[in-house]
């Protein structure tokens, strides 16, 4: 892109437009069931979660995050994971993850019937030790017989790899130890990985440096985008994704969530947000902006509190 700048004398900013405009498809992975509820301070009813989804599988979204099996003991919210993947109307065409730390949640994940499940770990170490009690090394260990046991059934395995620019707990962190792990589990046999800004702190930059060394080990089209909004930096830091020729977006309807083990982390960057700024691209996403609103503002309507969402605020009135 520093070649075609200096070739065109293009501005950066519209550089940046210019090849996000390329794209036609964008596909999107809704976590707001899951990276959403699991960080509400009070326990959302199994039937609330239920109706959600069902709603997001008529919006037009290809990928829905529906629960975790994690221990209950460490996130009560997911607790009710088996009523919820019961619950919910799984369209055909539609996939729906599930969290799985270890063994015990893929066997959780399986026994409800689940087809995708997602293994997540951390670069840092800090992160590791407060969110799944281990260190990195240990975690890969942990991943890798769950990963191998799932795609022996047919399970497709999403990796997700958090803290890819910064940590609560130890700051800074590095590219080669995003890479170290994105090789890991590519490696193990995850069919795409999940980048995720967990505190939101990445900026253009430093979302693209880790990239730039992310890439050395793994292709754009098994890599994922996953920003928190904490900073306001998350859609410009997806356009820089984008930009490095990534095509899966992960974000979070009404901006719901975060992650109970990153204090003072907002949750992702809003689904409606980042449909109306794609398809300003030119961008297809296959999703309803109308019905994803009316989704946010359910959801939104039963917390008591108004979307994060600014495309919502703005267009609740006009639909
Ligand atoms: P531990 O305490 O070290 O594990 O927790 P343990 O093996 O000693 O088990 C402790 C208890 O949990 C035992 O029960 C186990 O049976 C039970 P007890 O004998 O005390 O009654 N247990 C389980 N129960 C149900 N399902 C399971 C399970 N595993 C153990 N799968 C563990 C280790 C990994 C289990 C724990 O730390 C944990 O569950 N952590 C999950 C934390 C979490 O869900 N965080 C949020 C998701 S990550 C995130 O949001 C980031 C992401 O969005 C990307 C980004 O933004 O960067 C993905
Ligand atoms: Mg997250």
């Amino acid at each position: 892109m520093d070649h075609l700048r200096k070739i065109t004398k293009i501005p950066f900013n519209n550089v940046l437009l210019l090849f996000s405009r390329n794209k036609s498809f964008i596909k999107i992975v809704e976590v707001g069931p899951r990276d959403g509820l699991q960080n509400e301070p009070t326990l959302i009813p199994s039937n609330i979660k239920i109706n959600l989804i069902d709603q997001l599988s008529e919006t037009g979204l290809k990928a829905i995050e529906v629960t975790s099996f994690v221990s209950p003991k460490w996130v009560p919210q997911m607790a009710d994971n088996t009523e919820v993947f019961r619950g919910i109307n799984r369209k055909v065409g539609i996939s729906y993850p599930v969290l799985v730390p270890n063994m015990k949640g893929l066997e959780s994940a399986i026994s409800v019937g689940a087809k995708e499940v997602a293994v997540f770990l951390s670069a840092s170490e800090g992160f590791s030790k407060k969110n799944i009690n281990c260190t990195v090394q240990d975690s890969l260990d942990r991943v890798k017989p769950v990963i191998q046991e799932a795609n022996k059934r047919n399970i497709h395995v999403r990796g997700y790899i958090s803290c890819v620019v910064g940590c609560p707990y130890d700051g800074a962190v590095s590219p080669a130890s995003v890479s170290k792990v994105a090789q890991s589990l590519l490696s193990m046999g995850c069919y795409e990985l999940s980048l995720g800004d967990t505190i939101g702190i990445g900026t253009k930059n430093t979302i693209e440096a880790m990239l730039r060394d992310v890439l050395t080990v793994c292709p754009a089209d098994k890599l994922a985008i996953h920003c928190h909004e904490t900073y306001g930096q998350a859609l410009v830091n997806i356009c820089t994704a984008l930009d490095k020729g990534i095509n899966v977006v992960d974000s979070s309807v009404a901006g719901l969530g975060g992650c109970p083990y990153a204090n003072g982390a907002t949750g992702n960057v809003a689904t409606e947000d980042l449909v109306y700024m794609l398809h300003g691209l030119g961008v297809e996403t296959g999703v309803s902006l109308k019905k994803l609103i009316k989704a946010g503002r359910f959801i939104s309507d039963f917390l008591g509190k108004p979307p994060q969402s600014r495309v919502n605020n703005v267009l609740i009135s006009k639909i």
